[in-house]
């Protein structure tokens, strides 16, 4: 049957993964809502562009009409709703555009969504969801035991996990009070193709491919639980089609590393895949391994200290199972990246910045 899907921030490193796996299905049509911050970018939704199943609103979820007019043009069966600002540093120096677009542009995304589900006829309002995608974080942070599940108390540190906090409970009362099938999901530290360079696994890989020092926060015994993202979107979709409207789902796979771990694993990949020896631009520093670029830095203020995820409910409930392990999951992000050289330069470099502006008119 066909389904069509509304993405917000399907420009952006999760969403953009989302697309390309909703896409996949013929039967499935998709229409990107993105306003191309520094996060998103065209490039990542390259490979779907001519796909006639897909449309790019260059467009923010803040402002009503762009949302209105592209939820009653499409009659989405189904709303995903990333678009955030999604840094926790960015969110320490400049709290305010968090609030914006995390609190004040899910609330405009639920109740333009409640105005499209209550014009819809009985079948299509009952099919109708709106999947709000959140984080672990707004569970604060945990000791060394234990684990947050879909009744943790919400307690989020940052200002990041409290203006998705803020969204989160926006999304349970559009369902408790209006009665709009939403669900919410929680997932775990994200990581894989697309993902802007300024988050930990592609920052690593390619500071360490120039020879340039790879930072740790404090002591680099902070926890957290990492997910490959192609896992994360395959249990939003299950959500989707299987998902109770007013629940939510925690997602992660049980895979707890700390910072340090993380940051030799991604060494060890790139070690194995292109030795420093065979990379012109570390070759003459005679490293024995990337491992020993790994430098110490200040630690992040309120860096929470431990995330951990049961995901037994989704697990269970909805038949989910993370295909990737920890290993093959990380060893394939470091190949990706190897592979998309080019993506990484135009991304980081201001010669993107200025051609994505120009691209982005040419959106709807
Ligand atoms: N990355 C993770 O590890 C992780 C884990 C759990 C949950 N999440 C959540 O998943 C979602 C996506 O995360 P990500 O890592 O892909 O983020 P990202 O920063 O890579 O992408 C965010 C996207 O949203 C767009 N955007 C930002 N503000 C917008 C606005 N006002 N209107 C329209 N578009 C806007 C950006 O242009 C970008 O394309 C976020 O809601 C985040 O909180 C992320």
């Amino acid at each position: 049957m066909k389904k069509t899907c509304v993405v917000t921030g399907g420009a952006g490193f999760i969403g953009s993964n989302l697309v390309h796996l909703l896409l996949a299905d013929a039967h499935v049509e998709v229409i990107v809502i993105d306003s191309l911050t520094y996060a998103g970018n065209l490039d990542n939704l390259a490979p779907v562009a001519d796909n006639p199943r897909f449309h790019f609103v260059h467009g923010d979820i803040c402002d009503r009409a762009v949302v209105q007019s592209t939820l009653s043009r499409y009659r989405p069966h189904v709303v995903f709703n990333l678009a955030a600002e999604s840094h926790v540093d960015r969110s320490i120096d400049g709290p305010r555009a968090f609030v914006n677009t995390n609190v004040l542009g899910t609330f405009e995304m639920l109740d333009a969504s409640r105005e499209l589900w209550m014009s819809l006829d009985p079948s299509d309002k009952d099919r109708f969801r709106f999947v709000h995608v959140s984080t672990d974080e707004v569970f604060g942070s945990l000791g060394d035991e234990g684990f947050f599940t879909e009744t943790t108390k919400y307690a989020p540190n940052s200002p990041y996990a409290a203006s998705k906090a803020g969204a989160d409970h926006l999304t349970r009362a559009w369902f408790h009070t209006y009665g709009l099938p939403t669900i919410t999901t929680n997932c775990s530290n994200n990581y894989g193709p697309y993902q802007f360079p300024e988050k930990l696994i592609p920052l690593v890989i390619l500071n360490a491919l120039e020879g340039k020092p790879l930072p740790v926060y404090g002591d680099g015994k902070n926890i957290r639980d990492w997910l490959f993202v192609g896992d994360h979107c395959e249990a939003l979709s299950l959500v989707s089609e299987k998902g109770v409207p007013g629940e939510s789902y925690n997602i992660g796979g049980h895979n707890e590393r700390t910072t340090l771990q993380i940051v030799q694993a991604v060494c060890d990949h790139l070690d194995r895949l292109l030795p420093t020896s065979a990379n012109a631009d570390v070759a003459s520093r005679n490293l024995g391994s990337y491992r020993e670029l790994i430098k110490f830095v200040a630690d992040r203020p309120g860096h929470d200290r431990r995330y951990a995820i049961d995901p037994q409910k989704i697990c269970t409930e909805l038949g989910w199972k993370p295909r990737s392990t920890f290993d093959t999951g990380i060893g394939s992000t470091v190949a990706w990246y190897l592979e998309h050289r080019e993506w990484c330069q135009r991304i980081t470099n201001g010669v993107y910045r200025r051609e994505r502006l120009g691209l982005a008119g040419a959106g709807q």
